[in-house]
């Protein structure tokens, strides 16, 4: 692949946006091969992803303006279909995915950056939702996204002015989790994936599907989500290791994933 690195050494998978001479930018190539990276993972070892850009400077600094400029309605549309719906794969994987975002996380890099379960950054991060100043709305998933998750008045607010936001102003209205240094970003985000890779994988994968699946239920309904997946939980092996080394005042052997 000319413009992702996958690195996959076991519960951890490392995505790389490389595309540095463009800051990351995502052009249809760039979809397509993160589709094609997110095939080769074996999601019965992957327990965490992380997603970062390459280089110093940028996480994703947008959907590639060069490739949109000349776009007509029906092809505008399908660029758009083609970024939701492998943001929203994304989304939708079993297992969490942390965005560790390295710098500009702009229009689609910030679409992508939200479509991860957790994210966190770097001290020279930028965020932002440039579309409206380029005469178009966020097209993979932005509007969507960024109301969820930081309301809906911060959220316009956001798209209708295009104003960047640093990491502290990010941090501060619940867009990122942390900040960090950038020589410590990875580190943290290494340390955070191996946190929830050493945690019982299917109990992590059902918390994934009971937040973001009960979040678009009513209450009662949201509550039956959440049972039904508490229940499943007690055929796993690795509730009875759980459980028993707590009981047994040891600490658990790794998880089985079973
Ligand atoms: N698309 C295409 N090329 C891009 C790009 C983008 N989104 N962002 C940066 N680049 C390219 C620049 O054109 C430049 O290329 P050349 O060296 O060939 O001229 C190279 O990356 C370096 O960029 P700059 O020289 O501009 O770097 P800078 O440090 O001066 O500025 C920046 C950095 C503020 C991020 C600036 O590049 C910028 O504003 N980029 C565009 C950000 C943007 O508007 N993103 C949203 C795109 S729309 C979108 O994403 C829609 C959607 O929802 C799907």
């Amino acid at each position: 692949m000319e413009y992702i690195r996958m690195e996959n050494t076991g519960a951890v998978a490392v995505l790389t946006v490389d595309r540095p001479k463009a800051l990351n930018a995502l052009n249809s190539h760039v979809l397509e091969e993160m589709n094609e990276a997110l095939d080769s993972l074996d999601p019965s070892i992957v327990r965490v992803m992380i997603i970062t850009g390459a280089g110093e400077k940028s996480f994703v600094a947008g959907a590639d303006i060069s490739e949109m400029c000349t776009l007509t309605k029906e092809q505008g549309s399908a660029f758009g279909r083609k970024g939701n719906a492998l943001f929203r794969r994304i989304e939708t994987l079993p297992f969490p995915v942390i965005a560790a975002v390295n710098g500009f996380a702009l229009g689609g890099g910030n679409e992508l950056a939200m479509c991860c379960d957790i994210r966190i950054c770097s001290e020279n991060a930028v965020f932002g939702q440039p579309e409206t100043g380029l005469g178009i709305t966020p097209g993979f998933g932005g509007t969507q996204r960024l109301a969820r998750l930081v309301g809906l008045g911060m959220a316009k607010q956001l798209l209708y002015t295009a104003r960047n936001i640093k990491a502290s102003e990010a941090l501060r209205i619940g867009l990122v989790n942390a900040v960090y240094p950038p020589d410590e970003l990875m580190d943290a985000a290494l340390r955070l994936a191996e946190q929830i890779a050493s945690n019982a994988p299917i109990a992590v994968r059902a918390c994934k599907k009971a937040v973001n699946e009960g979040i678009e239920l009513g209450m009662d309904d949201a509550a039956d989500l959440e049972v039904r997946l508490f229940g499943d939980c007690f055929e796993t092996e690795d509730q009875r290791l759980g459980m028993g080394s707590f009981l047994k005042k040891e600490k658990h052997p790794p998880y089985l994933n079973r």
